[in-house]
């Protein structure tokens, strides 16, 4: 798959928006990556800011084959002005100690604010070399072509998993587009009998068959589980490894 430029094999990324900055959390994401993790997201607001100091800490210089990404804008009317955007970009490149943001997210479309008008603060810091790459999260297949007017867009970034599915165009317009598409929240939703059938023929778990069948929907999903937990991201990441037959991946859909 490819993230832009950037090459990824490992389709599973860390998400946590829980993780504070503890010496523990710092270690945690040194592990993560050593353990296969290409993609780490995080926002401006996860854990007021804890977030991005932790991997500022623990992730700078960024370990090769690595990428960081981040996101701004979020918050309600008015979170999307430029002004607000350039401010938390400033701050997001300080938390993370890096002069390059390599993903950068409009992370909400403001309702007072032209998704094209925030887009075009981001621009800015792309022809300063400051971010290598753009995406946007929560928006419809409509917002992402107005998005792609202004920048190239590398990633779409929306609420998907087994039960919230209102995102199937967009997620298919992506793999036409050649757009990444990283559904949030990828580990949600109703424990479904059926899953713990399929689980116990693969010797899984549940959520490694969410995963895998979020792999299997498309070559363009990246899902970002989020763990505070070592183990649990091992788990998440031998995902990768499981193939659904034809059957099984229609029972879940
Ligand atoms: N773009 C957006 O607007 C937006 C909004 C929300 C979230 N996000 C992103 O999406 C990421 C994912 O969301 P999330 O972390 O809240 O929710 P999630 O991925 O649905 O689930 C996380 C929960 O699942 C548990 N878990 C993870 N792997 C597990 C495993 N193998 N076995 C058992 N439990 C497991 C975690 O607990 P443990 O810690 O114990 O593993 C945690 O309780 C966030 O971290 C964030 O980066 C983006």
């Amino acid at each position: 798959m490819k993230l832009g430029d950037f090459e990824i094999t490992n389709r599973i990324g860390l998400g946590t928006n829980r993780l504070t900055n503890t010496r523990a959390n710092v270690a945690f994401d040194r592990a993560s990556v050593a353990a296969g993790v290409q993609t780490v997201d995080t926002a401006h607001p996860y854990t007021g800011g804890q977030r991005e100091e932790t991997i500022g800490l623990a992730l700078h210089p960024t370990p090769e084959g690595c990428i960081v990404a981040t996101k701004g804008g979020f918050g309600g009317p008015g979170r999307g002005r430029p002004e607000v955007l350039r401010a938390e970009i400033e701050e997001s490149l300080r938390r993370l100690r890096t002069d390059v943001i390599q993903l950068y997210y409009l992370h909400r479309v403001d309702p007072d604010t032209p998704i094209e008008v925030s887009l075009g603060a981001i621009k800015e810091y792309v022809e300063r070399g400051k971010i290598v790459r753009v995406g946007v999260s929560e928006v419809t297949v409509e917002q992402v072509e107005r998005a792609r007017k202004v920048v190239p867009i590398v990633a779409v970034q929306n609420h998907y998993n087994l039960s919230e599915r209102k995102y199937e165009a967009v997620v298919d317009h992506c793999e036409r587009e050649g757009i990444v598409f990283v559904p949030f929240f990828p580990l949600r939703g109703e424990a479904r009998p059926e899953l713990s059938r399929i689980a116990k023929k693969h010797g899984a778990t549940a959520r490694q068959i969410t995963l895998a069948w979020l792999l299997r929907r498309s070559p363009a999903m990246l899902p970002i589980p989020g763990t505070l937990s070592l183990e649990h991201l091992k788990e998440n990441l031998a995902a990768t490894r499981i193939e659904l037959t034809d059957e099984e991946f229609e029972t879940l859909r």
